[in-house]
């Protein structure tokens, strides 16, 4: 299959439900400092990783560690799930501010691999069953596809199903 082209000085969201293979798919295709994780700001700003109060100040932290790369001219890459339409749009926003490109890639897995998966490894996300965290982000998801590519994105790149995501190839363009 064709390499997903995405700008060698711009942003990328990746965009996909918990379990998908966003930090997974990030690291195999870019650089550490190029992928700038949601977990990684939360980690920052909270001791403990379940606290709840954190995410405010969590994604504070992402837009501004993104807008100061944007403006030193970095390929960034958004790892969070960016399944929420505010979460997209104030990214779409920092990167046209700095009239950058900004291109998604989605990852579009089936829930139940996602839910497979977290049980595999053990993940938990406090008391709520990883069923009911991953079943809310795949409604979202489901409710973005639809209007995804009116969003300001340059392109939008949908991976459909574990096979497609596995066998991508991702080329910088400039
Ligand atoms: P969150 O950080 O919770 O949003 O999840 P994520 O989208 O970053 O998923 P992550 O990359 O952490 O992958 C979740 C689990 O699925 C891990 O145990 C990975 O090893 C596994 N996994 C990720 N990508 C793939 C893939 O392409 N194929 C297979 N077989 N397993 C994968
Ligand atoms: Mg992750």
């Amino acid at each position: 299959s064709r390499p997903l082209g995405v700008p060698a000085a711009g942003l990328v969201l990746l965009v996909g439900v918990s379990g998908s293979g966003k930090s997974t798919f990030a690291a195999r295709h870019f650089t550490p400092t190029e992928v700038v994780s949601s977990d990684t700001c939360r980690a920052l700003v909270a001791d403990d990783a379940e606290d709840q109060s954190a995410t405010p100040d969590a994604f504070d932290l992402l837009q501004h560690l993104v807008g100061i790369r944007l403006r030193r001219g970095l390929l960034t890459v958004v790892d969070a799930t960016n399944v929420q339409p505010d979460a997209r749009a104030q990214l779409v926003a920092l990167a046209r501010g700095h009239d950058l490109l900004v291109d998604a890639i989605v990852l579009k897995v089936p829930a139940r691999v996602a839910v497979d998966r977290h049980r595999a490894s053990g993940r938990t996300f406090g008391r709520t069953p990883v069923e009911r965290i991953v079943e809310r982000h795949d409604r979202d998801l489901r409710r973005s596809l639809r209007g995804l590519r009116r969003e300001g994105f340059r392109r939008v790149h949908v991976l459909d199903g574990v096979e497609e995501v596995e066998a991508a190839t991702v080329v910088r363009e400039r």
